[in-house]
């Protein structure tokens, strides 16, 4: 085993503290990757203070990261020591079933194994997230970090990112596509910048109207404040697409209500049971849709997509030991609008 230093938690109320953390021996396609910055996500904070510590199982967060390939195991082809690469929230998947052989590896029929809170296929071992300063995953799941993208606001687009972007991707969303994205947070954002340049008419819908000036500037053409029922009631049928990255559970009838005829309401915020009421699906032939992370062909072409168009997160860098105060923020929603812990400080 080798070992390095982290964030970890031990119970739904405790902090995360620092401690040392062991990582397994290089296997022949395993990259060694050392972690420089890793996104706060809204789902490590529902991880974290829904964690039961249970023993042996250590809570180490962390999905979406990027950092520099310092050893490669003896079977490794695309990968070299220095190469910059990223890493999301899966890292590895069964490769047979019609899912992986699809490059949907996020749908693999026996579930892909998460970054953290996993378990290793080969050694059932927990898996430990990026909120630590190295990494050890096949090099089937890391991808190269394209050049032009600053590694710190590149991080949140592996896992805020990809889970926006094969939703828009699917839908067709490009010139003339009327999008909506509900919730201006990390996942909400990248959907906004994704779907300007895709050459979508976009919009925000947002509890209040204090993030209207950011959603201009984000290349949004306005945004809908859902606690007002006129201005909702203004918008009804607007949208072929809207993306809900809400994350608490809601009510979904108002957000279908927006979406246009035979359009397409993508659920990829709060997961979890949901309530429908037909009749909002009936009128208008409407569908409701889910999708979470990217199979490894996406995850690639988003990031090309975003070296192309220069696309990163709007994010605020935090050393990693301020971990505390950046998940206590992000649950307070006083972030514009990714968290990013720098993970120098754990040398
Ligand atoms: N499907 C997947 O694979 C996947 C991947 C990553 C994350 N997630 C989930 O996606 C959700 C969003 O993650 P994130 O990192 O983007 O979180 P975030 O940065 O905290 O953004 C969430 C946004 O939701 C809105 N919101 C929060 N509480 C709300 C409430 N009670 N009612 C209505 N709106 C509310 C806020 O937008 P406004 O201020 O604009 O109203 C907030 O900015 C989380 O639940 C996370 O677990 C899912
Ligand atoms: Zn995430
Ligand atoms: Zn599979």
């Amino acid at each position: 085993m080798r070992t390095t230093t982290g964030w970890q938690v031990d119970g739904p109320t405790a902090p995360l503290r620092r401690t040392s953390l062991e990582r397994r021996d290089l296997r022949p396609d395993d990259l060694a990757v050392r972690v420089d910055y890793c996104g706060v996500c809204h789902t490590d904070l529902h991880a974290v203070r829904g964690h039961d510590g249970e023993a042996g199982r250590p809570l180490v967060p962390g999905h979406e990261f990027t950092g520099v390939v310092t050893e490669a195991g003896p079977a490794v082809t695309r990968f070299s020591v220095g190469d910059a690469v990223a890493v999301g929230n899966i890292v590895d998947s069964c490769g047979d079933c019609a899912m992986c052989r699809a490059g949907q590896e996020n749908f693999c029929h026996t579930f892909p194994t998460l970054t953290y809170g996993g378990a290793d296929r080969h050694d059932g071992s927990a898996t430990l997230g990026g909120y630590s300063r190295e990494y050890v995953v096949r090099e089937g799941f890391a991808y190269a970090l394209p050049a032009g993208l600053d590694p710190a606001a590149a991080a949140p687009l592996l896992c805020a990112g990809v889970t926006v972007w094969e939703p828009l991707h699917s839908s067709g969303v490009g010139p003339g596509t009327r999008v909506a994205v509900a919730g201006l947070g990390g996942l909400g954002h990248l959907a906004v910048k994704f779907a300007v340049a895709l050459g979508a008419e976009t919009s925000v819908v947002s509890r209040s109207s204090d993030k209207a000036d950011d959603a201009c500037r984000l290349g949004a053409r306005g945004l809908v404040v859902s606690t007002d029922p006129e201005q909702m009631a203004d918008a009804r049928d607007r949208f072929d697409v809207v993306i809900d990255t809400i994350s608490a559970p809601h009510d979904l009838g108002p957000y279908l209500r927006l979406v246009a005829m035979d359009g397409t309401l993508s659920l990829v915020g709060h997961l979890g049971p949901v309530t429908v009421e037909t009749m909002d699906l009936l009128v208008g032939r409407k569908k409701l849709s889910s999708a979470g992370s990217g199979g490894r062909p996406a995850t690639a072409a988003m990031l090309d997509f975003c070296a192309e168009h220069t696309i990163t997160a709007d994010i605020e860098l935090l050393a990693s030991s301020r971990v505390n105060e950046a998940l206590d923020r992000l649950g307070r929603n006083d972030v514009r609008y990714r968290f990013v812990l720098d993970m120098s400080d754990l040398d």
